[in-house]
């Protein structure tokens, strides 16, 4: 379970100071499949960030499962983020000199899993229908390619957290179809948690839990389970 608690963060620009967000309280159970939508800038890649400890606020607190985030060790929290947390990115920080297969191993190559996995990631690079592209270099696949890349590089972790922005932006619908296909199978058969900001409400699902974002706030629903404060 995620449990955020008036987190607040602000941005120092000069001496101007930028609220970006303010007093967020909402909660994530474990396993839910949860959305973070509202418009343009209204602070949905910023407090994802702080979901997955890339991120501090400036006041308030994110608990993992009853821990405060501030107070874990850094090297915990280190690992945590680099093992057990899938992120899916707006940037997808493919690195060019790499295959598609190899760019999915990336977070396993200084060790020896890397090879053990190789198969695996060949196999999750089929499920996101890269099955032909699997020697192919960033700079030789499309955005949406690199996209499913990154997406595959996610799941080779097995994570029990998937924090995902916009996972879906640089795809035609079938794909995007493909790609929720697969987080719901991940939250359905692991138990994992989902956390997705995305744009097109097409793919939210009536159980899902949906936080609504508006200048740094979260908006009241009387459908989320999440009870924004
Ligand atoms: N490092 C930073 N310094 C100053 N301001 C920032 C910084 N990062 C983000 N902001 C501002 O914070 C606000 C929220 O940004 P954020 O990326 O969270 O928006 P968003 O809801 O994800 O928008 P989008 O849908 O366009 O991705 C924006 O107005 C942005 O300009
Ligand atoms: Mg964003």
């Amino acid at each position: 379970m995620i449990q955020v608690d008036n987190v607040v963060k602000t941005y120092l620009l000069g001496r101007a100071a930028t609220s970006v967000l303010r007093g967020v309280t909402c909660t994530f159970p474990t396993g839910s499949f949860a959305f973070i939508v509202g418009p343009s800038g209204s602070g949905k890649s910023t407090l994802l960030h702080l979901l997955g400890a890339l991120d501090v606020p400036t006041s308030g607190e994110i608990f993992w499962d009853g821990r405060p985030l501030s107070r874990m060790p850094a090297i915990e929290r280190d690992r945590m983020r680099r093992e057990e947390i899938g992120f899916i990115f707006q940037s997808f920080n493919l690195l060019k000199n790499l295959t598609a297969v190899d760019n999915v191993l990336v977070p396993f190559l200084p060790t020896r899993g890397g090879r053990n996995r190789r198969d695996e990631a060949i196999s999750l690079l089929k499920r996101v229908g890269l099955g032909d592209r699997l020697h192919h270099r960033p700079g030789q696949l499309s955005g949406g390619e690199q996209q499913r890349v990154a997406i595959a590089r996610a799941l080779l972790k097995e994570p029990q957290l998937i924090l995902a922005d916009e996972p879906t932006g640089e795809l035609d619908s079938q794909n995007g179809a493909q790609i929720f296909e697969l987080l719901r199978e991940l939250q359905e058969e692991r138990g994992a948690t989902v956390i997705t900001v995305t744009h097109d409400h097409r793919y939210i699902r009536a159980n899902d839990l949906v936080l609504e974002i508006l200048d740094g706030q979260l908006l009241p629903r009387e459908t989320s389970s999440a009870q924004p404060a």
